[in-house]
């Protein structure tokens, strides 16, 4: 096991009702901030004026911006920096999704340190200081509401990057599973690979002793997968269902799971060129590109494959052989990925392979991806071309 430091200091409210601490919770930092979303969903499902009586009822004051897109933009985030400036405006409260989260840790940062934010994207600029931000999550996904990351599409490009910040890290979350009862069936599943993605990430590493996370690990993803199956057999409004998705698609993110680990991130990496090139959702990206990659590290590290395929997958010992085993797990994860509506090939989403070798010069333009094995460029459109087989 390796060394490590573990700190999570975002304070999550969870439960029913639990979006109508939002003013008093904030209050305790300000009563003056920018209230940021998407315009679309949470207006509909009236939770931005709920949030709104809260805040009001709290003596909190709001500027608001609406306008997130899924794969949040660069140029909303300069928007939202420049009004941040203007009205002195002190926390970043998001209220959506992953997008809607990330868009304001951009703000957050770019409100207070000199420059272009985008250069924290590009990894010329590696320290900084933020706004505290805060959230109410609304579809249980990328678990931004607990992790040190933000995730840009810079439209020019264009261009998806990411950075990892611990002062981005929301300084309290609120989630109410009732909210995400409202989810179209392809965003919950789209929320659904992407969690158990964040685990295979951690999940698939070479370091050894590290038991309590395997075991931690192996227990959620199949937490997940059960209460995914729940869901999409007509309990799309069942609490409990709804309640363990949610908190799952926290934990995964949250660093918990990959202490003392040496984490992968290949997939992930190969992913943003996916949706800076064709614009898919980041869960449905690595639907088609996780099982692609294991099939391309079958023989890497077989055993840890097959104990993946056995213990989250249910492969019983009746097959020949550790890759017989292994093979069977991807096998049933991507029927698994198919069964709640998700893409597990490029033809699936329709996307063009002719773009295979463009994607994959930009997926390792900072260097080779992943540690569970170091991907160079041809691995990365090998990989690609399994996917698109
Ligand atoms: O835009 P609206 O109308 O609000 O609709 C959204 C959006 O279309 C809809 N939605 C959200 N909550 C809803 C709802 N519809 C009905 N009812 C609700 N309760 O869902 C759609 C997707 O929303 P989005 O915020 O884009 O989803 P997600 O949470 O999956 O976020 C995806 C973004 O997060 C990044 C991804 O790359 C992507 O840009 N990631 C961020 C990470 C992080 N910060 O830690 C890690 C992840 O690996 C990921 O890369
Ligand atoms: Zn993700």
């Amino acid at each position: 096991m390796q060394n490590f430091e573990y700190c999570n200091r975002t304070k999550i409210i969870f439960g029913r009702g639990t979006e109508n601490q939002a003013g008093s919770e904030t209050a305790q930092y300000t009563k003056r901030i920018l209230l940021h979303h998407s315009g679309g969903s949470s207006v509909r499902s009236g939770l931005i004026d709920r949030v709104k009586t809260s805040l009001k009822n709290a003596g909190v004051e709001w500027v608001e911006l609406d306008g997130v897109q899924p794969n949040p933009r660069l140029s909303l985030v300069y928007k939202g920096i420049e009004i941040v400036k203007k009205e002195k405006l002190e926390l970043v409260f998001a209220v959506g999704g992953g997008s809607v989260i990330d868009s304001s840790k951009a703000i957050a940062l770019g409100a207070v340190n000199e420059g272009d934010v985008w250069g924290f994207y590009e990894r010329k600029k590696i320290t900084g200081k933020a706004l505290p931000v805060a959230a109410i999550v609304t579809i249980p996904a990328a678990g931004s509401e607990s992790s040190i990351s933000s995730v840009i599409t810079d439209e020019r490009g264009p261009w998806k990057r990411g950075v990892n910040l611990e002062c981005t890290r929301p300084v309290f979350s609120i989630l109410n599973p009732e909210l995400t009862y409202t989810l179209p069936s392809y965003q919950t599943a789209c929320g659904i690979a992407d969690m158990l993605a964040h685990i295979m990430e951690r999940y698939f590493t070479k370091e050894p002793h590290v038991e309590l996370t395997d075991e931690l690990c192996e227990g959620a993803m199949r937490a997940i997968i059960r209460n995914a199956r729940t869901i999409f057999a007509g309990g799309e409004k069942n609490y409990h269902a709804r309640a363990e998705i949610m908190w799952a698609g926290a934990l995964a993110h949250n660093n918990l799971l990959s202490t003392g680990r040496i984490s992968d991130w290949a997939s992930h990496g190969m992913e943003h060129e996916l949706t800076a090139f064709f614009g898919i959702a980041h869960g449905a990206g690595l639907s088609i590109l996780f099982p692609a990659w294991i099939r391309y590290n079958i023989k890497e590290d077989t055993p840890r494959l097959a104990r993946f395929a056995a213990k989250v997958w249910g492969v019983d010992g009746a097959f020949y052989d550790y890759e017989q085993a292994a093979l069977e797990g991807v096998f049933r994860m991507e029927n698994f990925f198919r069964s709640i509506g998700l893409p597990v090939k490029f033809a699936d989403a329709k996307l063009d392979p002719a773009r295979i070798g463009e994607m994959a010069r930009r997926a390792v333009i900072f260097g080779p991806l992943g540690n569970y094995r170091k991907l160079e460029q041809e691995d990365v459109e090998a990989i690609y071309r399994i996917a698109a087989e």
